[in-house]
């Protein structure tokens, strides 16, 4: 059930069997100007997205395929670190049904056992300067086998096979409770609130990575996050910062 706190905060709840992508109707609902505390919960994804043009695959029943809309008044620079402090609010949501051996990934995953879980996807809409929306979404694998998963190009993982008999709607509403609260509070409190429970969880502390964007890669170590949730990479003694967006993170 939701706590009243998160009852108060969502305006509006819809539940869907099939769309394509749950983020995309949520950003179209923004750009209308009224999905402000509105969540969406879909079945199954025809075509759920990550990041960059890739995909999340869903088309499966059984998982949780979430998305949030959310309005801040201020600009983009208030979402910094947003998609870390998202991972902490999930490995909470995990931690009340006893999910063991949480991980986060920087910048967008939670992991299991060094699989993939879950995943996280922020899209931004409308002016950015000064009120700033957001379509926070999540994918967490509940089910996912056989011919779906084949689809799949790195290693993943479904809740079932860590803790079978979680009660998912109970799984969805504790995502719910965890999440309304940070997004109200968020241009408060900042990543900096996240920063040692995100440090705690961290998938890749301590081991080589290898960093690649577009046209470059990277390798070191990888040693935390800075206060804004920029990762930072060790390498020739050095310290270098990667912001999210710009590159993705394998072990080396
Ligand atoms: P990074 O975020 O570090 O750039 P990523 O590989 O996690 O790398 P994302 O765009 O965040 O990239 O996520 C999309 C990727 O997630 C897909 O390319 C695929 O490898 C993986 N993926 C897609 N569907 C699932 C799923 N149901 N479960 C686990 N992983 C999935
Ligand atoms: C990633 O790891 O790149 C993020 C995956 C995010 C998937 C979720 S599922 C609900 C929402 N709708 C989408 O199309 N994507 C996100």
């Amino acid at each position: 059930a939701l706590d009243p706190a998160a009852r108060e905060l969502l305006r509006e709840l819809i539940l869907c069997d099939e769309v394509d992508s749950t983020n995309g109707q949520l950003l179209l609902r923004m750009e209308e100007g009224c999905g402000h505390g509105v969540a969406m919960f879909a079945e199954r994804q025809t075509a759920g997205r990550g990041r960059r043009g890739r995909t999340w695959v869903s088309p499966f029943s059984g998982g949780i395929n979430l998305s949030i809309g959310w309005q801040f008044n201020g600009g983009v620079q208030l979402l910094e670190g947003l998609s870390l402090a998202v991972g902490v609010a999930l490995a909470r949501a995990l931690a009340e049904f006893e999910v063991p051996d949480i991980r986060l990934k920087w910048p967008n995953d939670v992991w299991c056992r060094e699989r993939k879980l879950a995943g996280v996807l922020l899209e931004l809409s409308g002016d950015l300067t000064d009120r700033c929306a957001v379509v926070v979404g999540i994918g967490l694998n509940v089910g996912l086998r056989g011919d779906s998963a084949a689809a799949i190009d790195q290693p993943w993982i479904d809740l079932q096979s860590v803790r079978a008999g979680i009660d998912r709607n109970r799984l969805a509403a504790s995502m719910l409770n965890h999440l309304l609260p940070l997004l109200r509070d968020y241009p408060e409190c900042g990543f900096g609130a996240y920063r040692e429970a995100w440090l705690a969880l961290d998938q890749f502390a301590g081991r080589p990575v290898r960093l690649q964007s577009a046209n470059q890669a990277w390798t070191g170590t990888a040693v935390g996050v800075d206060m804004s949730g920029a990762l930072i990479l060790e390498a020739d003694g050095e310290h270098k910062l990667f912001h999210g967006g710009e590159v993705s993170l394998r072990e080396a």
